[in-house]
């Protein structure tokens, strides 16, 4: 079903030797509009080796060019702009989608596995709109990536580890209510946690204790460890609850913690190749080669720091998982943290460093302010997701009031929204959010994609004959639907080559788009002899808006 193949075959037919199969295929254009074709071939770069203008050279391929398997080619100014056979076109779509709808755009573009570290919140912390963008690019990026033949493991490195417990533990023994935090735990401790923030401004001696405090948790201090340990049960509590709402599961939730052990391995072989520098009382290794801050090893106390454990879980996953590619879904702020990271795995020899890669994304503002746990600025996830169905439920509520699920649907399309407008934004774009402008149901919306399927679902639903994608279909106003039909595969293989679920996103709304400029424009239900093809294609599009919402983790119900 390679339809640029055909256009390219064309061209090397026409050219000869003068330019390989690979230049066509990489010159090849899309015309902004069908009406111009379908694909343009721009004879520019050709006029220095004809000695000719490149209007006159396209005139004159279109000449050479055997039309038969195009509907027409013709020249337009300094390009070959080829029409496709429509008929024949549809007809190739619609059985292929019609055949294996759930499978539609698989494709091998590599394989092996693929660890992905997405989500990974802060323990004894809110999980916030920051951590959402993680947790939601990590999923698209895992059914992306296995869409194309790797083999994902989704990977929580819960925050669980750090001198913010030695400041929450101080915090707690200061200030803290055993009841208050049986209560309500993940409230009382992001309080005491802002508290010890504000103190500590004040007397820097805190800051002091808190180090201590850590350093005693890691030598496996057991009244630190235990209240460690509880804060870590109650906050992964509230983190499921989360990630139950948002369909999101993961493989494995080895978090920071989980590295206390296999530190020593890592340290110890910066030691014995000379790598672990001295820098005020700190163990440290220079980067000043890869033109980066040197990286943090030990602190003066000793203590292990952040990097110290990314180390030891970059050779864990090494050795573990035989990666293929190792995925970190972090924001843009952590760049430099993961160029050193990756350029301490180098300089102590190992190629897979290369293998590495730091996804990041932008930040997530509201009211134009960056929100700060530390300031109290947080917009809560939780919050945000019922808000969303709450409002979903209500616009469902005006449009469909007997509707049976409502409550299901509303889930479906709150939560559905809030995802959509996420992953619609390229990821190093940094957006405000706005939860009305998230739950609309017109507009570039999620709400409005799921709609625009349960309203193919209900003209499928209002008629006894069955759709036949074998019945030709010679409409030419389905043509804009048909051919971004036809384009998933390679949408799919753009978004994981560029790690971008928004490519997926982008393309639901123009096939939603195009497929509601159709319905308004066409009668589908009248009954001739293209019924069954119309049918079809309404069917095929609602297997590809509803498997392309799928790769996003979004919900496509039936009704709504
Ligand atoms: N817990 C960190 C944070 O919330 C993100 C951890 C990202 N993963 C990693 N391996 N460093 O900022």
């Amino acid at each position: 079903m390679n339809f640029k193949q055909n256009v390219v075959n064309a061209l090397v037919a026409a050219l000869g030797a003068d330019l390989s199969a690979a230049d066509i295929t990489a010159a090849i254009e899309v015309p902004k509009t069908s009406d111009l074709g379908d694909y343009a071939f721009p004879t520019f770069a050709l006029a220095k080796l004809y000695h000719k203008a490149p209007k006159a050279i396209a005139e004159d391929l279109v000449a050479k060019i055997d039309a038969t398997p195009f509907q027409d080619v013709r020249p337009v100014g300094g390009y070959v702009n080829f029409f496709l056979d429509k008929v024949s076109y549809a007809h190739s779509v619609l059985t292929t989608i019609a055949a294996d709808p759930a499978h539609y755009g698989d494709q091998t573009l590599g394989a092996g596995n693929v660890p992905i570290d997405m989500s990974s919140p802060n323990i004894a912390k809110p999980m916030s709109m920051g951590h959402l963008r993680s947790t939601v690019i990590g999923n698209a990026l895992a059914n992306i990536l296995k869409k194309v033949g790797y083999s994902p493991i989704k990977i929580n490195h819960l925050g669980d580890w750090g001198t913010q417990f030695g400041k929450l533990i101080v915090a707690y023994r200061l200030w803290g209510s055993e009841a208050d935090v049986r209560r309500d735990p993940i409230h009382y401790l992001v309080k005491y946690y802002v508290q010890f923030h504000e103190e500590a401004e004040k007397d820097p001696s805190l800051d002091d204790q808190a180090r201590a405090v850590f350093k005693q948790l890691e030598d496996g201090d057991q009244e630190v460890h235990a209240l460690w340990q509880w804060f870590r049960d109650e906050s992964l509590k509230e983190f499921t609850r989360i990630y139950d709402m948002l369909g999101v599961s993961f493989d494995s939730f080895n978090g920071e913690a989980f590295y206390n052990d296999k530190m020593d391995a890592v340290v110890q072989e910066l030691e014995d190749k000379h790598l672990l520098k001295e820098s005020q009382g700190a163990e440290i290794v220079d980067l000043s080669a890869y033109d980066l801050n040197p990286a943090l090893i030990k602190k003066s106390d000793g203590a292990t720091l952040y990097m110290t454990r990314d180390l030891a879980a970059a050779f864990y996953r090494h050795q573990q998982y035989d990666f293929v590619q190792s995925l970190y879904v972090v924001g843009g702020e952590q760049r430099e943290h993961f160029d050193q990271l990756k350029a301490v795995i180098k300089e102590m020899g190992y190629d897979w460093a290369d293998d590495i890669h730091h996804i990041p994304f932008g930040l997530i503002t509201s009211g134009g302010k960056k929100l700060s746990t530390r300031k109290g600025n947080i917009i809560l996830l939780e919050r945000v997701l019922n808000d969303a169905i709450a409002l979903a439920k209500k616009q469902i509520a005006e449009k469909h009031p007997d509707l049976a699920n409502a409550d299901e649907v509303a889930h479906q399309v709150g939560v559905g929204a809030v995802v959509f407008h996420d992953l619609k934004n390229e990821r190093l774009d940094s957006f405000d959010f706005n939860l009305e402008e998230v739950v609309r149901f017109e507009g570039e919306t999620g709400p409005y994609v799921q709609y625009t399927n349960a309203r193919a679902n209900s003209i499928l639903s209002k008629t006894a004959v069955q759709p036949a994608a074998e019945v030709a279909l010679t409409d030419a106003s389905a043509w804009d639907v048909l051919k971004l039909l036809g384009d998933y595969p390679n949408v799919v293989a753009r978004a994981a080559k560029a790690y971008e679920p928004s490519i997926i996103a982008k393309y639901a709304l123009r096939l939603a788009k195009a497929f509601n400029k159709y319905y308004v424009n066409t009668k589908v239900l009248v009954d001739d002899a293209e019924l069954p093809a119309r049918l079809a294609m309404v069917k095929a599009t609602s297997s590809v808006l509803t498997a392309a919402l799928a790769l996003l983790g979004v919900a496509a119900p039936a009704e709504m």
